[in-house]
């Protein structure tokens, strides 16, 4: 059974109130969640025909990432088109198909957009390897010569995110930068070609329909033109830091909201913005600037009332001076995933299914990551030859990578490809054995599964109208978080191993929903949260 609400126009919104307020987002790692065709890696088809499942979660949009043709030397961050669909993962009629079907469900799409950088196939890359050093085509990116009495040392002393040198030397003695892979050379947006093509990406996707964008690597498009030594010392909150969070990049968004508004049904953008502190995230939030950006900070918690505590209340008046809504995320494809990070097995299941009342009774909007919920853990045990993250390979395994949270999903059957794709395909990376337990068809079956905890809270959150909105704190003993939401919705989290009692306001109040299963009268078990009140 499918729950229909299909995508209301902005004028037909309750009281004009923008949907991205308050949104929960399904992302899809299209690469990982159903492959059609058997080739092991998930397309666009296979996620139009698992769509009527993601709706029936109840979420209100869902975030696809990378789909443009790529050499996937960085899973799809490597774009050389931005205006088509990978061959792997589908046509442009298919992401029309996907994105028409989705509204029908009355779910959203948005879109990744990767702007810092290019794929180094990308025609404006061959195209300035090719070209004279002080040509036109070299300014749309950073070439420079090296130091050293030859030109044989970096022009700096920048990183790459993935481990080495920020810097690669071409074959005509130039260096070229890259805060990424190598085959992610970084965009000079200073170049007006730069912001006039992406004016054209965000038109082109806008016209085909999609709801908004999520911007990749947003606190990097601004570099220092004299590109400076990076003075260790120097905190990215200055604002000066020479790549990371520089005053000048607000006028690309400030241009950005301008586009997006020019489109019907309020149009948004979410940032992958990795700052924290002061006033910095919220100035991206700004009325001129953009909707809404991952708090990283949350995901980074550790689980114990004190720092979530912390974060959240940092959050929330980090963003008040704005008016900007919170946007809480636990997991996504670059991070380990939560119940691992939360303690693995039994403890880290109980914390993530308490961690997702958390999440979703909080102010504002969350991200789910595919497979969070099902309770997925990080798969650890992936053989060295089968990764694909940059990160490994560049770091010389130091950093294990990202592919432990990238693992195809489960969806149903006893054994590999577990529904992923046709039997007897290869899914890209191995699914381990434990997960025939873990699909959505064995989870469908438990009335207490991760699965059905998730589909609860959703109807809840919905029918509390939770999201935007006051939140206040309740006294609470050491190790429990306890707030109201609503006259009625009230929540609580006990991030302890030993049974909390309640605080007195709470006691009798009638349970709506919990993560434990067990609640005792006046006692909130270990490692759990409870949902207090009635669903309107
Ligand atoms: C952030 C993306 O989430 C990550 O997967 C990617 O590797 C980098 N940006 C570079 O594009």
């Amino acid at each position: 059974m499918t729950t229909s609400h299909p995508v209301p126009a902005a004028e037909d919104l309750p009281n004009g109130h923008p949907w991205w307020r308050d949104a929960v987002v399904y992302q899809v790692y299209v690469r990982s969640f159903a492959d059609s065709d058997g080739d092991g890696i998930g397309d666009l088809p296979g996620l139009y025909r698992r769509l009527p499942v993601v709706a029936r979660l109840g979420v209100d949009a869902i975030w696809l990432n990378p789909i443009y043709p790529s050499p996937q030397a960085d899973a799809g961050y490597d774009v050389a088109d931005y205006c088509d669909v990978d061959p792997l993962f589908g046509t442009l009629a298919d992401a029309r198909a996907v994105v028409e079907r989705a509204h029908q469900l009355g779910l959203r799409v948005i879109m990744d957009v990767v702007p810092n950088h290019t794929s180094d196939q990308h025609p404006w890359f061959l195209a300035a390897r090719a070209a004279a050093p002080d040509s036109r085509e070299r300014q749309r990116y950073f070439f420079r010569q090296g130091q050293g009495d030859h030109g044989e040392l970096p022009p700096n002393n920048w990183q790459s995110v993935f481990g080495g040198s920020a810097w690669s030397r071409l074959p005509d003695g130039w260096w070229y930068l890259h805060l990424f892979a190598p085959e992610q050379p970084d965009l000079n947006w200073a170049d007006p070609g730069v912001p006039d093509a992406f004016t054209r990406i965000l038109r082109f996707w806008l016209d085909l329909g999609v709801d908004g964008f999520r911007v990749d690597v947003a606190h990097g498009l601004a570099k220092d033109p004299l590109l400076p030594d990076l003075d260790e010392t120097q905190r990215p909150l200055s604002g000066q830091h020479p790549y990371w969070d520089r005053d000048e990049v607000h006028d690309i968004y400030r241009h950005w909201r301008k586009i997006l508004d020019e489109y019907p049904g309020q149009r948004t953008a979410v940032l992958e913005a990795w700052v924290t502190g002061g006033d910095r995230l919220g100035r991206y939030l700004r009325g001129d600037e953009l909707h809404t950006a991952f708090n990283f900070a949350f995901l980074q918690a550790a689980w114990n009332a004190k720092d979530m505590r912390a974060v959240i209340e940092h959050t929330l008046e980090g963003l008040a001076w704005i008016g900007a809504p919170a946007t809480w995320v636990l997991s996504n494809h670059d991070v380990v995933r939560h119940p691992t990070r939360y303690g693995g097995g039994q403890l880290g299941q109980q914390r993530a299914r308490a961690a997702a009342l958390l999440m979703l009774a909080l102010p504002g909007g969350a991200y789910i990551y595919q497979g969070e919920e099902l309770g997925l853990e990080e798969v650890t045990d992936l053989p060295d030859h089968l990764r694909q993250d940059p990160a490994f390979a560049r770091s010389g395994g130091k950093q294990v990578g990202r592919d432990g949270c990238r693992v195809p999903l489960p969806w149903s059957g006893e054994r590999p490809p577990y529904g992923f794709g046709p039997p007897g395909s290869h899914p890209w990376l191995p699914q381990p054995a434990a997960w025939a337990t873990r699909s959505v068809e064995a989870q469908e079956r438990q009335p207490d599964s991760m699965l059905a905890l998730y589909r609860a809270a959703l109807a809840a959150r919905r029918a509390a109208g939770l999201g935007d909105g006051p939140l206040s704190w309740l006294d609470t003993p050491e190790g429990m978080l306890a707030f109201r939401r609503t006259p009625s919705l009230a929540c609580a989290v006990n991030f302890t191993d030993e049974p909390l009692a309640l605080p007195l306001v709470l006691v009798d109040q009638p349970v709506l929903l919990t993560s434990s299963g067990h609640p005792d009268a006046g006692w909130l078990p270990p490692n759990s949260a409870t949902w207090y009140g009635t669903a309107p």
